[in-house]
């Protein structure tokens, strides 16, 4: 995730991108950059860093007669480390052009070899910079900057927001938009792009949203929308009230809320670019992960620390299972201070949202020591523990604010669901291709049950909020996710929360049950007999007067009989159930945080990344 800027005008253009990145900074900061115009040439400056950096750099180079257009980019790394290089805007072999761009272009390896072959030479490692060679390509056969812009668009796959200017055509900003985020603000003789609302509410509240697939073209008085075949298309312009801070969490109250409705997307990117759609077969070699690497593995430990050490449990029960191979999970903060057995046949998981957890680093380091190969799943580009990686599997969650973790927790789970079933396929040519159907099914459907269960949650939440304890309770694939749960209560809501397995409950928690108690049990029917199980563990909690809060599968008529509160889940695979499941714990524990009036984004004691033992 990036954010992106574009201003047109007679203001002096500079304050109005670095303003404009400042408020985008949320969405990644690891480098930055701006181009704009000087005596009609264009002028670049990039710095790896925070927007405050990239401000001293300009600062020092003091550019006079900075002129717009110009656009600015705050970059959340994908493709090619945080660098100068590899900070956006990004030119052709003229310099003539510069874009920006947010998003994953998923066939920019192919592009790229076309592009070379024809003589471009490239100067960053990203998927960018292709777009900037492709304009120029299309430019010796056409005119004009439109009809290159919109042929080299038309060859992109994936997600783009896209803005472009050229001293060819110094007077327009050439802006393509396809499952990215863009929006035009409008002005009096002049207008802005951006990535999101906030950007723009300093200069204008008048804006304009771009569809997927559609362009624009934009000059100091007027706004041009096409759509994917370039015919002209009239875009109303819509007026927004929001605030400034609010709109930089899109409208939401908290971060966190704003994160767990994400997850569809963030599961969406993970999944892009791994999944060849033509063949239905997952594909991490692009991302070094040969399967080479599998061939003497006897065992794999999963190491981590808070919510993504639950993403580690879940990879215990789909490896195990349907792959065969032992896998120990651990607490990083225990073993690294254990002597846990590992030689060259082990391969070392690390899982880290942040990639910089000191525990898990250190458990990281020594797992190498022995001879381990290491793979690690992180959010974050370029973070210590993906340096220190054999291989790194990137979840796409994009920068997640919120202390508490949510999306950076389901991408983790579903790159462990791509790593089991592309281990499935590679051992046991079992085909997976309807598995890999219903994946790409998930997001949509999960939209849909945010949606619906949203109100729902809220209102059981105005019912339980003042307790003081609470269990939660699962089995199997959703033990961890009840770990989860607890965790998110009592992480942003001070609640004593404690998740368990639901089997073990009669040899300790079962003497805390009592009237103002409520154990909440995670149970889905896709696990067949544990379903059972569970059922007959919530029969305990009540026939004990405690009350029962049911998140289970929809139709689950056993526990619409003696559950206080239900939560029915819509039915999916195995491996799916900790993703459908962890959502209405996550909004369970946010709306009664929020009822409490907790600092839900910045839950007291603790830490984003933990970086000390
Ligand atoms: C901190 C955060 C948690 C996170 C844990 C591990 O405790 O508050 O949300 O799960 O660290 O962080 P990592 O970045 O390694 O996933």
């Amino acid at each position: 995730m990036c954010g992106i800027v574009g201003y047109i005008g007679e203001r002096e253009v500079i304050p109005v991108l670095i303003e404009g990145l400042r408020r985008l900074e949320y969405r990644g900061y690891d480098s930055a950059g701006v181009v704009f115009f000087i005596d009609s040439r264009l002028e670049l400056i990039k710095k790896k860093g925070r927007i405050f950096e990239l401000e001293e750099e300009i600062f020092k180079r003091l550019p006079k007669g900075a002129k717009a257009p110009g656009l600015g980019h705050t970059r959340w790394a994908t493709h090619g480390e945080p660098s100068e290089a590899n900070a956006h805007p990004h030119t052709d072999c003229t310099k003539t052009l510069a874009l920006v761009h947010n998003g994953i272009i998923e066939n920019y390896q192919q592009l790229k070899k076309e592009l070379k072959e024809k003589g471009h030479e490239f100067s960053s490692s990203t998927d960018t910079e292709v777009i900037a060679h492709l304009v120029e390509e299309h430019l010796k056969n056409k005119d004009n900057i439109k009809d290159a812009f919109f042929s080299a668009v038309s060859e992109l796959k994936g997600a783009y927001a896209v803005c472009l200017i050229s001293e060819k055509e110094p007077d327009k900003i050439f802006v393509a938009r396809n499952q990215s985020p863009v929006v035009i603000g409008v002005g009096e003789g002049e207008n802005f792009i951006a990535s999101d609302i906030p950007a723009l509410l300093p200069f204008t509240r008048r804006v304009m949203f771009l569809n997927d697939g559609e362009f624009a073209i934009v000059s100091r008085e007027k706004v041009e929308v096409f759509d994917s075949k370039g015919n002209k298309i009239e875009r109303e312009i819509t007026e927004i009230s929001w605030d400034i801070a609010s709109a930089e969490k899109g409208g939401y109250p908290h971060f966190m809320l704003k994160e767990i409705c994400e997850q569809p997307d963030a599961i969406k990117h993970t999944l892009l670019g791994r999944i060849n759609l033509d063949t239905m077969e997952i594909d991490f070699e692009k991302e070094g992960l040969l399967k080479e690497l599998f061939e003497r593995v006897k065992k794999i430990f999963v190491v981590a620390c808070g919510t993504s050490y639950h993403a580690g449990m879940v990879a215990k029960y789909l490896i195990e299972k349907d792959v065969g191979i032992p896998v120990e999970v651990d607490l990083a903060s225990e073993f690294r201070y254990r002597s846990p057995l590992i030689d060259e046949n082990t391969l070392f998981i690390a899982v880290s949202q942040s990639g910089e957890t000191a525990d898990t680093l250190a458990g990281l380091r020594l797992a190498k020591n022995k001879g381990a190969k290491i793979l690690s799943i992180c959010n974050v580009l370029g973070s210590t523990i993906a340096r220190e990686s054999d291989v790194v599997l990137y979840t796409q969650a994009g920068p997640e604010i919120s202390v508490a973790s949510t999306k950076a927790f389901t991408t983790q789970v579903i790159v462990f669901i791509l790593l089991s079933l592309y281990l499935r396929r590679l051992f046991f040519n079992e085909d997976v291709s309807q598995k890999i159907k219903t994946l790409l099914d998930a997001p949509t459907k999960l939209q849909s049950f945010i949606e619906r269960v949203r109100p729902d949650i809220n209102e059981i939440a105005k019912r339980w909020y003042t307790v003081k304890n609470a269990l939660y309770l699962g089995r199997n694939i959703l033990y961890p996710i009840a770990l989860e749960g607890a965790l998110k209560l009592k992480e942003i809501s001070y609640i004593h929360a404690e998740g368990y397995a639901a089997g073990e409950m009669k040899h300790g928690p079962i003497a805390l049950i009592e009237e103002n108690v409520p154990s909440v049990i995670v149970a889905a029917k896709e696990t067949g007999i544990i379903y059972e199980k569970t059922l007959s563990n919530a029969e305990e909690v009540k026939s004990r007067r405690g009350p029962v809060i049911a998140v289970v599968s929809e139709g689950a008529e056993e526990f619409k009989r003696l559950a206080d509160e239900l939560i029915e889940v819509p039915l999916t695979s195995y491996e799916l159930l900790p993703i459908f499941y962890v959502v209405p714990l996550q909004l369970l524990a946010y709306e009664i945080a929020a009822l409490r009036g907790c600092d839900i984004d910045k839950p007291r004691n603790l830490a984003k990344s933990v970086t000390v033992e």
